[in-house]
């Protein structure tokens, strides 16, 4: 059974709706990240589920119990932004204890409760600190820590580290799920970043314009896109429409066809000739843009040693790997 059960949600502003049938199941102790593209209607799903929006239509049931009547308070949800929005005025203990005082937890269990969440959050020496003697990335754990304080039933994270610098990002992402994992705490992270999305999560839903497009794990996503959108949202699929196709691969294709750039092979002898028209170092990989059959297509190749470099207008012979084929409405 699921504990999270999402039912035909409708939330609309004005008239104009941001979602008008929103569906999903989670698992308890799963880790779920809503994916898509900036005003696609992430928050509001996850605010309707925290309490702070009023749904207009639907059920959202919370280990069977339909929360949808409930305040935020009664609904034993925590909730982090990507803003941290603690109280600058209060010490580090301060803000995670407010949550606490809400609860009216006595004073010895919050001091017991207060230590464990610094100790998870790895800010044991922080407690007295105000959040203007904080880095962003400390801030975030505090924000986090005031959430995992009140025991919630489920964690929502609005974004957390779209804020932070990358190298922090990484670590408070692994960070957040090996916590997550320790305390069988069932998430739902948002992000609109598919590297974060696919990195973190036992299971991705892709949203597009107020609807779920896809669901599934991060291998399904990555591998078998549903659509265009899809495709072109994770991966840097390229897209060839059914012409461009068929021109390429010299057979009938009478849908439109994504192929990821890592599929296909450069060498320099083979069937299927190509022409350097560009190409861009991106650290450990090289993306070229190959011409061929007057098709162009993107082709990210590991850089391992000089050999793997071919200057622009190089011809090159390409091997594209049929089981990396992927026909898309
Ligand atoms: N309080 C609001 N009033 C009016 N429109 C809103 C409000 N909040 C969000 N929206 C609209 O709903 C859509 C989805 O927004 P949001 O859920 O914030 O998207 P995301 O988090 O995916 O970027 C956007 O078109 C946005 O402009
Ligand atoms: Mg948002």
């Amino acid at each position: 059974m699921s504990f999270v059960s999402v039912d035909h949600l409708q939330k609309s502003y004005a008239g104009t709706a941001v979602f008008s049938d929103i569906n999903c199941d989670i698992k308890k102790g799963e880790f779920v990240t809503l994916l898509g593209p900036s005003g696609c209607g992430k928050s509001t799903l996850l605010r309707c589920i925290a309490g702070l929006t009023a749904v207009d239509g639907g059920k959202i049931l919370l280990d069977g119990q339909d929360i949808v009547p409930l305040s935020p308070q009664k609904r034993g949800i925590g909730m982090v932004f990507q803003s941290y929005a603690l109280f600058p005025n209060m010490t580090v203990e301060q803000n995670i204890a407010f949550g606490l005082r809400m609860q009216k937890v006595n004073a010895d269990d919050s001091r017991t409760r207060i230590a464990e969440v610094l100790k998870l959050v790895e800010l044991n020496d922080f407690a007295a600190r105000y959040p203007h003697q904080l880095s962003g990335g400390q801030c975030q754990r505090v924000a986090l820590a005031r959430s995992l304080v009140t025991r919630p039933r489920l964690l929502l994270l609005d974004e957390p580290l779209s804020a932070l610098d990358a190298r922090i990002r990484k670590h408070l992402r692994e960070q957040i799920r090996q916590i997550q994992r320790e305390l069988g705490l069932t998430t739902i992270f948002v992000t609109h970043d598919q590297e974060e999305a696919l990195t973190m999560s036992d299971r991705i839903f892709l949203m597009n314009q107020g609807r779920i497009v896809q669901s599934g794990d991060a291998e399904t996503l990555y591998t078998a896109p549903i659509d265009v959108f899809a495709a072109g949202f994770i991966g840097n699929y390229n897209l060839l429409d059914a012409d461009s196709a068929s021109r390429l691969l010299q057979r009938p294709i009478n849908s439109r066809l994504a192929i990821r750039p890592e599929a296909i092979e450069l060498s320099l002898t083979g069937d299927l000739d190509g022409e350097v028209r560009s190409h861009s170092l991106l650290g450990n990989v090289i993306r070229y843009r190959i011409e061929a059959r007057g098709v162009e297509l993107v082709v990210d190749v590991l850089n391992r040693s000089a050999a793997d470099l071919h200057p622009n207008g190089q011809r090159v012979a390409l091997a594209i790997d049929p089981s990396a084929l992927c026909e898309v409405a």
